[in-house]
């Protein structure tokens, strides 16, 4: 039931929040060569493997799906929220986008080579994240990439920190507890990148980016 709880209350706030976030964030790459690098580490890896289906789970408004196709991968999108899904069919009508769970996912077992999670567990209370990161591993084939992206916190001893995230609530993670997580889930950190604040950005906590590998 909480699940559910927090589920909805983060579809219900994206609905909202569409039109405003794909207005914001839908050129955000244009801007970010940091960004951009770790997608490509991403999409390279991926491609080595020789499986390039690859799923971006809460894809929001679809940019970054249409960046990973840019890139070679053959990337569909699944979204909770109907209208980012809508937005994202509207943008790139040539690319598949679903309505969906990261919780339960309508994707066959090991069938993708890899899986973006970009800021989209953030709004999942840390209780519920074991599940996320089941359905992750269960859909990666073995040696399939996850690529996640989250805030973390801003002192050590804290495992997880709630803040008020413009959209819904939402939760920064240490970046060793979150990866121990991962790897209790059967995916093993490769490498992450961390961005230091960058206040003058509004960007007050560091961004990380960790890859890591199913087995
Ligand atoms: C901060 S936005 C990130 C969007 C995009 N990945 C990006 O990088 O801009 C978070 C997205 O995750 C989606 N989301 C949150 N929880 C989800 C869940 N449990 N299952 C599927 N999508 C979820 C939201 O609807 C929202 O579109």
């Amino acid at each position: 039931m909480v699940e559910h709880d927090a589920f909805s209350a983060a579809r219900e706030a994206y609905d909202a929040a569409a039109p405003a976030y794909a207005h914001l964030f839908r050129d955000s790459l244009r801007d970010s060569p940091l960004d951009r690098a770790i997608l490509d580490v991403f999409a390279e890896v991926v491609g080595v493997s020789g499986n390039d289906q690859v799923a971006d789970l809460g894809c929001g408004p679809g940019h970054v799906t249409a960046h990973l196709d840019g890139l070679g991968l053959a990337a569909f999108g699944v979204d909770a929220s109907p209208a980012m899904i809508e937005l994202a069919r509207q943008d790139h009508p040539g690319l598949r986008f679903d309505v969906g769970s990261m919780a339960a996912l309508d994707i066959a077992d090991g069938v993708l080579g890899g899986v973006l999670s970009r800021w989209s567990v953030i709004h999942t209370p840390p209780q519920e994240i074991p599940v996320i990161f089941g359905e992750f591993h269960r859909v990666l084939a073995p040696g399939g990439h996850l690529l996640i992206c989250f805030s973390a916190t801003d002192d050590p001893s804290h495992l997880t920190q709630a803040f008020d995230h413009a959209v819904a609530l939402a939760y920064r993670w240490s970046p060793d507890h979150l990866a121990t997580m991962l790897r209790t889930s059967g995916l093993t950190e490769v490498a992450r990148m961390v961005r230091a604040p960058q206040p003058t950005d509004h960007r007050q906590f560091q961004e990380v980016q960790l890859l890591a590998r199913k087995a």
